[in-house]
């Protein structure tokens, strides 16, 4: 949305969630909460956002990175005193409109944010308040209308309201739009005041200015309640992601991803998934997890931030940050680790952990075997229970696989070692220098015999 940009309240500190990170960076689903909320903002159009920080503020500068402002808010002294620390940030969208939101309400969503946008700009507002009718409101602030139906006359906090008050159902999601222009000059404590039940500078406040001003206020009122969803405490915040978590089940169970019993499986927000995928029970899969079609993974897999091409099975195996080709079979019981880069028609099978490695397409590595730090060429034969010996306690180092190479059973590659196109270990075969193409490398000692030998008897 041209010349508009978002504030992200996220100083507070939350204490019934009894952690030492901020409320904000608990997850939902695998995600924090701030995410959440920076992403649906993202989805609506709006690219410029800056994060309000105090609590633990390094845990959320060091999670956003450079990738959105943050300002400070030293003491937490309300609503309106945080908005007060993004005067600078707003002030470069002069002309435009800022979104205010709260961190610590993951369910915003970029339609309710959008739509509000447009009715905002549609009726030339200063402010729009995007509000929900709950049949719990207790706890937020409620939205006072003339006569109870009439145009939007102020915000009232629900530890300030009266009786009456607490009775109105409308209440105020915490987000808003205002335009720039009319909300800087009256961002101060001259303007706005704390002789309240909390004492703090309630950004709602802003609403009362307004209309004293004669300034064109409103509420966008979303019919979807989630939205306005927060968590206090953990329990809360666990309902968050049921919440969720069905949701996305819902989905992806309607546009076809079938499974066939969702015991267990845990699907984060970011994960995509192509058609013809059967999820089996206790799967869990998150990140920017992204599944091809005709996949069967599970059941009791986890993937985080995989690439997964079509047809390929993932049998009670763990995969982490790595991309995984076609026709691939994992499991079970393998572990992918990070920054795998396996192709296509590959298997690796039971008790196999890769990490670091590219392996190449028609490769089989199938029992019991460690490849760490390696490229491993394609159709390449890895026999039962071979190492790379990658790291001599202080530095890691790299081996070769040639195409087509058949590494024997429990064959140990000391690294750095090459081994050539076509190249054959023989079983147990140690291997300290490289092996040239078709070659064949025995590294053992040679059997000796003793012809006539009794075992030693305990009698
Ligand atoms: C606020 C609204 C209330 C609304 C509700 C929706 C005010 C005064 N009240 O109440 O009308 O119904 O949200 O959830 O605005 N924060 C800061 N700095 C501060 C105080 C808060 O950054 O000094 C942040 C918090 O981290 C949180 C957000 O602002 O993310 C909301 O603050 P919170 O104290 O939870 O406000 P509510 O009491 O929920
Ligand atoms: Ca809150």
């Amino acid at each position: 949305m041209v010349g508009s940009c978002a504030v992200i309240l996220a100083a507070g500190e939350g204490k019934r969630m009894k952690s030492d990170r901020p409320k904000v960076m608990l997850n939902v689903l695998f995600k924090p909460m701030l995410r959440w909320v920076i992403d649906s903002v993202l989805a609506s159009g709006t690219k410029d956002i800056c994060a309000i920080v105090g609590f633990k503020e390094e845990v959320i500068k060091s999670y956003l990175g450079n990738e959105f402002e943050t300002v400070s808010q030293y003491e937490r002294r309300g609503t309106g005193h945080a908005v007060m620390q993004a005067k600078d940030f707003m002030g470069k969208f002069s002309g435009g409109d800022v979104l205010v939101l709260c961190g610590d309400a993951p369910f915003m969503d970029a339609d309710t944010i959008r739509t509000a946008y447009e009715k905002h700009i549609s009726e030339g507002n200063a402010a729009t308040i995007i509000s929900a009718e709950l049949a719990e409101p207790k706890g937020y602030g409620r939205i006072i209308r003339d006569n109870g139906i009439g145009p939007v006359l102020g915000i009232v906090e629900h530890k300030d309201a009266s009786e009456k008050q607490r009775r109105i159902k409308e209440i105020n999601s915490g987000a808003y739009w205002f335009k720039i222009d009319k909300l800087l000059p009256i961002l101060d404590t001259e303007h706005l005041h704390n002789d309240n039940a909390q004492n703090e500078y309630y950004l709602p406040e802003v609403i009362t200015i307004f209309l004293k001003k004669g300034y064109k206020v409103n509420a966008y009122k979303t019919s979807n309640t989630e939205a306005v969803m927060g968590a206090n405490d953990c329990l809360q915040l666990n309902s968050l992601s049921s919440i969720a978590r069905k949701k996305i089940l819902d989905n992806l169970l309607v546009s076809g991803v079938e499974m066939p019993c969702s015991e267990g499986i845990i699907i984060g927000p970011d994960v995509r998934i192509g058609t013809n995928v059967t999820i089996l029970p206790g799967t869990i899969l998150k990140g920017k997890t992204k599944i091809g079609s005709s996949c069967t993974v599970g059941p009791n897999s986890l993937v985080d931030s995989c690439t997964i091409g079509d047809n390929t099975v993932v049998n009670a195996s763990q995969c982490y940050n790595s991309k995984i080709g076609s026709r691939v079979e994992i499991g079970p019981f393998a572990h992918i680790r990070p920054e795998c880069d396996i192709g296509e028609e590959v298997r690796i099978g039971d008790y196999v952990e890769l990490k670091k490695s590219k392996v190449g397409s028609g490769t089989k590595i199938s029992h019991l075997t460690y490849i760490g730090d390696t490229s491993v060429g394609t159709d390449v034969n890895i026999g039962c229970g071979c190492v790379t010996a990658n790291y001599d306690g202080k530095s890691k180092y790299k081996c070769t696989i040639g195409n087509g190479a058949f590494i024997g059973c429990n064959t140990n590659l000391v690294a750095p070692v090459k081994v050539g196109e076509n190249a054959v270990t023989a079983a147990g075969t140690t291997v300290t220098a490289d092996v040239p193409d078709n070659a064949l490398a025995i590294g053992r000692k040679r059997q000796e015999l003793k012809l006539g030998w009794s075992k030693p008897s305990k009698r």
